[in-house]
């Protein structure tokens, strides 16, 4: 009997130690997914051939590196829709791939 007991109380404690590691594990979003290969590829010029951003595994060096500017989302949108000095405005890309990208190098330059 008390062995039962002490198995359910085991089985409880496990899957409560299971429920919790899978809600606070920080888990990488299909956007943030998206947002990299925008950065490194989908956007064109690509953005990484100008901008270094670690966590993309990209060194570009014309414009500023996104890992000591790190922006936030709204100062990227900004950039993306009017473009910047040298930097070209990204008008081929769409109202939510700009916002996926933007989303994405606010989070990944402060990785
Ligand atoms: C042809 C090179 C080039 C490409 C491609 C490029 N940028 Fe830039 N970017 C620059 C330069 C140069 C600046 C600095 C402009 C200035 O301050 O005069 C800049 C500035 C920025 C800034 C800072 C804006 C601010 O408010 O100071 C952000 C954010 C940025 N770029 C993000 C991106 C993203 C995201 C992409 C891809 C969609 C991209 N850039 C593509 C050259 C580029």
């Amino acid at each position: 009997m008390q062995k039962k007991i002490f198995t359910h109380f085991a089985a409880v404690i496990g899957a409560v130690a299971l429920v919790s590691s899978v809600a606070f594990a920080p888990i990488a979003t299909a956007n943030d997914e998206a947002g990299k290969l925008l950065f490194l590829k989908g956007a064109a010029p690509a953005c990484a051939i100008c901008h270094t951003l670690e966590a993309a595994g990209a060194a570009g060096a014309v414009g500023p590196s996104m890992n000591e500017l790190q922006p936030d989302a709204a100062r990227v949108l900004n950039a993306l829709k009017n473009g910047i000095g040298q930097m070209p405005a990204y008008t081929s890309l769409t109202p939510e791939q700009m916002q996926i990208l933007a989303d994405y190098v606010a989070k990944a330059s402060r990785e």
